[in-house]
């Protein structure tokens, strides 16, 4: 099960109503039918590519006559690993839009609503990779750091509105895509949990242990060197950089 589907199950819990966004109608579909059934709440589906230029305009439009109270903007794409020489310009391309630009777009939108209402809250999702430089997926380490310092930033500027803004920063979480790390059902939960409480939140022991070494104990080359070693070291077809 994809983070937003978990989210959108425990958001309705709380009988809260919901808009939910991806690309698969029928699978919106379904999950709407779920969750109407199982919780008697509202869902409305938008069916979009939120790359598209107009993904604004159509949210906009499927939320006409209610007031979001919490955004998570957790829309995600696979890191597309491999050598930054040998990959095709349009996908990096892509994928910065996709987690700098659209997020900061979604964040803008409706933290203005919000704060006009003096409440609500935004759940950013960005990853334990933006914090340091990882090689092979420089544009999603980089672009995910961007999250990370542009989503805090903001934490700060909308406290006095009321608005609340959280990073949720996971390592590996066990999703569609993805079939080790954590399950994504505690992910979620600390996040909402957090939400109002913390600036950024790493879930999971490990991946917390993790970023204070990287981040207190190592400088930020040996951080690169070490992530960069390991990589090549697992795809030995990929250079093995510098010695
Ligand atoms: N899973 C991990 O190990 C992990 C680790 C660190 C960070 N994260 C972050 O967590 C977030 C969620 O990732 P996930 O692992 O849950 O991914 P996932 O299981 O692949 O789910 C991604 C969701 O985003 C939707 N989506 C993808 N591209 C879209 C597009 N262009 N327009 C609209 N919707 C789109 C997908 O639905 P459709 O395909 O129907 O559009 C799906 O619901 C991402 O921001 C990711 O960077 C994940």
């Amino acid at each position: 099960m994809a983070t937003g589907e978990i989210v959108a199950y425990q958001v309705a819990t709380l009988g809260v109503n919901l808009v939910i966004v991806a690309r698969r109608q029928e699978k919106l579909a379904k999950l709407a039918r779920d969750l109407q059934h199982q919780y008697a709440i509202e869902v409305r589906t938008v069916s979009i590519d939120i790359n598209q230029q107009n993904f604004m305009e159509l949210i906009e439009q499927a939320c006409q006559g209610i007031n979001i109270d919490l955004l998570v903007s957790n829309a995600g794409q696979p890191s597309h690993m491999g050598l930054f020489i040998e990959r095709p310009f349009e996908e990096v391309e892509t994928m910065l839009r996709f987690i700098t630009f659209v997020q900061v777009k979604l964040a803008h939108n409706y933290s203005r609503l919000m704060a006009a209402r003096q409440s609500g809250g935004i759940i950013m999702v960005g990853s334990y990779a933006g914090y340091g430089p990882i090689p092979y997926m420089a544009e999603y380490s980089a672009s995910k750091a961007f999250q990370l310092m542009s989503g805090e930033a903001l934490h700060f500027e909308l406290e006095s509105s009321g608005v609340d803004l959280l990073v949720l920063s996971p390592g590996a979480t066990k999703t569609e895509r993805i079939s080790f790390g954590m399950d994504a059902g505690p992910v979620v939960a600390l996040a909402l949990k957090s939400n109002g409480k913390r600036t950024s939140v790493v879930p999971g022991f490990k991946n917390q242990l993790t970023i204070l070494i990287g981040r207190y104990l190592k400088s930020r080359r040996k951080y690169l060197y070490d992530y960069g070693r390991l990589i090549s070291r697992m795809m030995p077809g990929w250079s093995q950089g510098p010695k």
